[in-house]
C-alpha cells in the first residue's frame, strides 16, 4: 500500500508493421513485469459513464485502449495523475494500492486489461475513505 502514482508507468509496446495491418504483443514477464492470469475488457460503455473507482491490494494491471480512447485518473491519496490512453500500442501499468477512475470513454472504446491475478472481490478496496485510511497508516 506504499505505492505512489509515480510507480505507475506508460509502456510503449512494439508496433509491428505489416501491409495487412499492425500487431503488438504482450508476453509474461517481458512487456509486463508479472505473469498474466486474466484478461478482461470493457466495451459498449454508455456515453458519459465512468468505470473503476476502486483500488487493489495485490493486483497489477496493464490497461490498454484496444480501440478508441479514455482517461485514467490515478490517485495515491496524496497525488493525482491523469493519463489519456488513445493508442492500441500504449499500455498503462497500474501497481497495487492506487485508486483509479476511468472517464471520458469515446464512442466504441474498448478498455483491455491484462491482470496478474484471477478475479477476487477481496482484493478490492471500493470505499475511498477506507482507501485513504489504509494509505495513511502504512
Ligand atoms: P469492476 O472491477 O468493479 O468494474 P470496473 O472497474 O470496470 O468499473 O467489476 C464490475 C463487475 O464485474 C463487478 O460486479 C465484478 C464483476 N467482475 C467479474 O466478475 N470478474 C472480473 O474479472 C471483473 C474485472 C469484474
Amino acid at each position: 500500500m506504499k505505492s505512489s502514482v509515480f510507480d505507475c508507468s506508460v509502456i510503449e509496446l512494439a508496433k509491428n508493421h505489416h501491409q495487412k495491418g499492425n500487431i503488438s504483443v504482450v508476453e509474461n514477464n517481458a512487456e509486463v513485469p508479472f505473469s498474466i492470469n486474466r484478461i478482461y475488457y470493457l466495451y459498449d460503455i454508455p456515453g458519459g459513464e465512468d468505470r473503476g473507482a476502486h483500488a487493489h491490494i495485490e493486483l497489477k494491471q496493464l490497461i490498454i485502449a484496444a480501440s478508441g480512447s479514455f482517461d485514467i485518473i490515478l490517485d495515491d491519496g496524496k497525488v493525482k495523475r491523469s493519463i489519456t490512453l488513445n493508442r492500441p500500442y500504449i499500455g498503462l501499468l497500474v501497481v497495487p494500492g492506487i485508486w483509479r477512475e476511468l472517464i471520458n470513454f469515446s464512442s466504441g472504446a474498448i478498455c483491455m486489461v491484462l491482470a496478474s491475478e484471477v478475479y477476487d472481490e477481496k482484493d478490492y478496496i471500493r470505499d475511498y475513505n477506507e482507501f485513504l485510511n489504509l494509505k495513511n497508516n502504512v
